[in-house]
């Protein structure tokens, strides 16, 4: 895609969305109200929003290499912060993807520069989960299992945090874990059990 194409396709997109509702802007301009956080991967082919059918202002979007929730990354701890104790939103969604280039490249020992220590937290995941995982001879199985237990692993680091417990406290807020499909297209709801996932570690994590 050329950069002037941007420009076009965004007039386009005004003139259809003001077709459909001629407030459209004057809506879109006043507020958001989302009610989900969606916490996704960069990758160009997993477009939040268009994949989920969302609307402008439906979802509050946070997206990194391989939907990440470090305890220590500043930018997605302001986002669940803000989302959460700001926007009060209801769902938190961690996103992954079959297929992801973040968790692939965590499978490998390669040094890939200012990704190590970014790449190091799945690498966590990983040795989190070894035995599993180990079983598991078809390689391309293990990267598969390897992409939802990353995505389960952020799902609890979103309950570690304490924006998340005293919303949890508050008003049930939850949080879901999923992946996409690239060759069907499809979106999974992984159903953890955070109950049981939560069961042994609650008693370190929770913050009164
Ligand atoms: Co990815």
């Amino acid at each position: 895609m050329k950069i002037k194409q941007l420009f076009s396709n965004n007039q386009e997109w005004i003139n259809t969305k003001l077709k459909q509702d001629p407030d459209f802007l004057k809506k879109l301009s006043s507020d958001q109200k989302p009610t989900i956080l969606y916490i996704g991967c960069s990758d160009s082919r997993v477009t939040a929003e268009e994949l989920m059918g969302a609307q402008p202002g439906e979802v509050f979007v946070h997206r990194n290499i391989a939907n990440m929730v470090p305890n220590t990354d500043l930018s997605s701890m302001s986002v669940i912060n803000y989302a959460v104790s700001i926007l009060k939103v209801q769902h938190i969604v961690v996103c992954g993807h079959y297929g992801c280039g973040g968790v692939k490249a965590a499978m490998d020992s390669s040094d890939l520069g200012i990704l190590n220590p970014w790449l190091r937290n799945i690498r966590d995941v990983y040795r989190l989960h070894r035995e599993q995982l180990m079983a598991i001879e078809d390689e391309s199985e293990r990267y598969r299992r390897l992409v939802e237990l990353n995505i389960q692993e952020q799902c609890i680091n979103v309950i570690k945090t304490a924006d998340y417990q005293k919303a949890y406290k508050d008003r049930k807020a939850s949080v879901h874990g999923m992946v996409f499909d690239l060759e069907t297209g499809k979106l999974k709801d992984l159903k953890i059990d955070f109950d049981k996932e939560l069961e042994q570690i609650m008693e370190i994590y929770t913050l009164d």
